[in-house]
């Protein structure tokens, strides 16, 4: 979808929230028995991820450490990517020997999750795996795998569960397509 429509709004439902809940469950299950041993370090990529890092986190059964990295991609009222990412803020030493997981909203274009795997890898992280809630169907820019999926969807913008549109609906419990207000 590529239209930057001023009216656009939340419309069909396509993931309800108690779903989502047991989808989450079910990951930190799998996630906690991947990484019984290591030094587990959690990466939200921010805003997006942040109540499905929250919901997440809380589930896992084994220990681990929280960093945030506050990347964009999406500037301003688009449903269009800027085809740039906007932002990393290092923690020093914050990953060197870590095994990391990457959690955000959503594997799109892949140029976030890409950007921020080969940066991880850079500063020394042992390993650096991605979990993302949901995963577009659609080509890739750069060549990146998921290791956890949430949901696949079809290429449309969504919203709710953390996802915006210039900033809003984040706070939607079920994830909604945007659509054309009538
Ligand atoms: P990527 O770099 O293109 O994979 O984009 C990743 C980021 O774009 C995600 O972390 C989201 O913040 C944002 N994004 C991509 N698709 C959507 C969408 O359908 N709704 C809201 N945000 C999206
Ligand atoms: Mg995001």
């Amino acid at each position: 979808m590529t239209k930057t429509d001023q009216n656009l709004a939340p419309g069909r439902v396509l993931i309800p929230a108690p779903a989502i809940r047991r989808r989450v469950s079910q990951l930190a299950r799998d996630i906690s028995a991947r990484y019984r041993r290591g030094d587990l370090v959690l990466l939200g990529i921010l805003n997006g991820s942040v109540f499905f890092l929250a919901d997440l986190a809380r589930q896992l059964s084994v220990p681990f450490r929280l960093e945030c990295w506050r990347l964009r991609s999406y500037v301003g009222k688009t449903t269009r990517s800027s085809g740039r990412i906007h932002g990393i803020a290092e923690t020093p030493g914050a990953f060197r020997g870590s095994d990391v997981l990457i959690v955000d909203d959503i594997l799109d274009t892949g140029l976030t999750l890409a950007t921020a795997r080969e940066r991880l890898l850079h500063l020394g992280a042992r390993s650096a795996r991605v979990c993302v809630l949901l995963r577009k169907r659609r080509p890739r820019a750069k060549p990146i795998r998921a290791d956890w999926i949430g949901f696949d969807i079809a290429d449309e913008f969504v919203v709710g569960c953390g996802l915006d549109f210039d900033g809003n609906y984040r706070g939607l419990p079920d994830i909604r397509a945007l659509e054309q207000a009538p």
